[in-house]
C-alpha cells in the first residue's frame, strides 16, 4: 500500500517520516512509527543520542534515523550515531558534501532539510539521497519563507530524479498528505500530530493546547531561543505559548527534571526547549512549537492510529482521483 520510491529506498511500508523533534521524538514514539510501518527518527536532545539508540535495540527497533541540527552538531556524537541508522539528516546548516560523504561511508542514507530551492539543489549536488522540502507552515525551526506546494513543486524539478523529495510543514490530514504526494513528493514528514501522539515526550499541558488550537493560532517569530544560544532563528509557535511568555515577570519559567537523577534544571524565558514531560512550572510559557497542521489535531491518540488514519486515507483519496 502507498509503496514509493521513499519506501523502497529506506525499507519502511508507508510513505511517512516522523520529524526528529529534540526531547519530544523520545524512543516509545520512534519505535511507534516504525511499527507502523514508517520511519521512526531521533532528534537533537540533552540525552546522548547512542544511548538512545541502546534503548531502540533494546525494544527490537532496528529501523530508524537520527536527525542533526547544525548548530549543535559533536562531531563524536555524530560519528557514534550514522553507523547505527537507516538514515541520517541535518537541518539548519549549508549542504556539506564532506558530512554526506561520511554518512555514506557509515553505511547509511543522507538527508537534509531545506526551505528553499537554491539549498536543495546544493543538498542534491552535495550526495544527499533524500531531501526535505519544508513549508513554511511547518511547526519549530523554519528556514524557508514559502509555503509547501509552491515549494515542494520547484524542489522535485530542481533536484532530478534520483533524489528522493519528503514534504513537511502543514501536513496534518490524509488530505494534506495525498496533495503532497500528488504534488511530487515521496512521503511526508510529519511533527505537529506525533507531538500529540500518546508516546511523545512532550507535556501533557502542551498535548492538551495542540488538541485546543485552531490552524490559526500559530505564529512564526524569533523569540524563543533568542535568550539561549540559537538566536535569529524563526520558529512556529501557538501564539498563546509566545503571549504567556511575553507576559511573564521573571527569568525563569519551569524546571526541567532529569530523568533518573535527582538534577534538575532551570528553564529560562524564551529558552528554545519545549515543554517537555519532565517539565514542571509554566508549561504554557515555553516554547510550544506547532504547525499550521495542529488544527489538524483532535486528540492524543497513539502514533500507530495517526499513521494509519493518514496513510489509509491518502491512499483511498488518491485511487478516488484516479
Ligand atoms: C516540537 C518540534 C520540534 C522540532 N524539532 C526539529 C529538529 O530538532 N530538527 C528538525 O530537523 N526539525 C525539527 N522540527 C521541524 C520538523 O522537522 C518539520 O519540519 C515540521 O514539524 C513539519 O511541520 P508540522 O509540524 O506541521 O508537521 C520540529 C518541529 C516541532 C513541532
Amino acid at each position: 500500500m502507498l509503496e514509493t520510491r521513499f519506501t523502497r529506498l529506506v525499507g519502511c511500508t508507508v510513505p511517512i517520516q516522523l520529524a526528529g523533534m529534540g526531547g519530544v521524538s523520545v524512543p516509545a514514539l520512534v519505535a511507534a512509527v516504525t511499527a507502523a510501518g514508517g520511519l521512526g527518527m531521533l532528534g537533537a536532545a540533552p540525552a546522548s543520542m547512542p544511548d538512545r539508540i541502546d534503548v531502540l535495540d533494546a525494544m527490537g527497533c532496528s529501523l530508524r534515523g537520527a536527525n542533526f541540527l547544525g548548530p549543535f552538531l559533536n562531531p563524536e556524537e555524530f560519528e557514534a550515531t550514522i553507523e547505527r541508522v537507516r538514515l541520517a539528516e541535518v537541518f539548519w546548516r549549508e549542504p556539506d558534501p564532506a558530512l554526506v560523504e561520511q554518512i555514506h561511508a557509515a553505511g547509511a542514507l543522507a538527508g537534509w532539510q531545506v526551505g528553499s530551492v537554491d539549498d536543495a539543489r546544493a543538498a542534491a549536488d552535495a550526495g544527499c539521497d533524500i531531501v526535505v522540502a519544508q513549508g513554511v507552515e511547518a511547526g519549530g525551526h523554519v528556514q524557508g519563507q514559502i509555503g509547501l506546494l509552491p515549494l515542494l513543486g520547484a524542489v522535485v524539478d530542481a533536484v532530478g530524479d534520483d533524489v528522493v523529495v519528503v514534504a513537511a510543514g502543514g501536513i496534518g490530514s490524509a488530505r494534506a498528505m495525498a496533495a503532497a504526494l500528488a504534488a511530487g513528493a515521496q512521503a511526508v514528514r510529519i511533527g505537529t500530530r506525533f507531538v500529540a501522539s500518546a508516546e511523545s515526550g512532550a507535556h501533557p499541558d502542551y498535548k492538551a493546547a495542540l488538541v485546543a488550537a485552531g490552524a490559526d493560532e500559530t505564529v512564526l517569530s524569533e523569540e524563543f531561543g533568542r535568550t539561549t544560544g540559537w538566536p535569529d532563528a524563526p520558529n512556529r509557535v501557538l501564539r498563546a505559548a509566545l503571549d504567556e511568555a511575553s507576559a511573564f515577570d521573571g527569568d525563569v519559567v519551569a524546571q526541567l527534571h532529569l530523568p533518573g537523577s535527582d538534577a534538575s534544571f532551570p528553564v529560562a524565558r524564551f529558552d528554545t526547549l519545549p515543554p517537555l514531560a519532565e517539565c514542571e512550572g509554566n508549561v504554557s510559557a515555553m516554547a510550544q512549537y506547532a504547525g499550521q497542521s495542529v488544527g489538524d489535531v483532535r486528540a492524543v491518540q497513539p502514533a500507530a492510529e495517526i499513521v494509519r488514519e493518514l496513510a489509509e486515507g491518502a491512499e483511498a483519496l488518491l485511487s478516488a482521483a484516479r
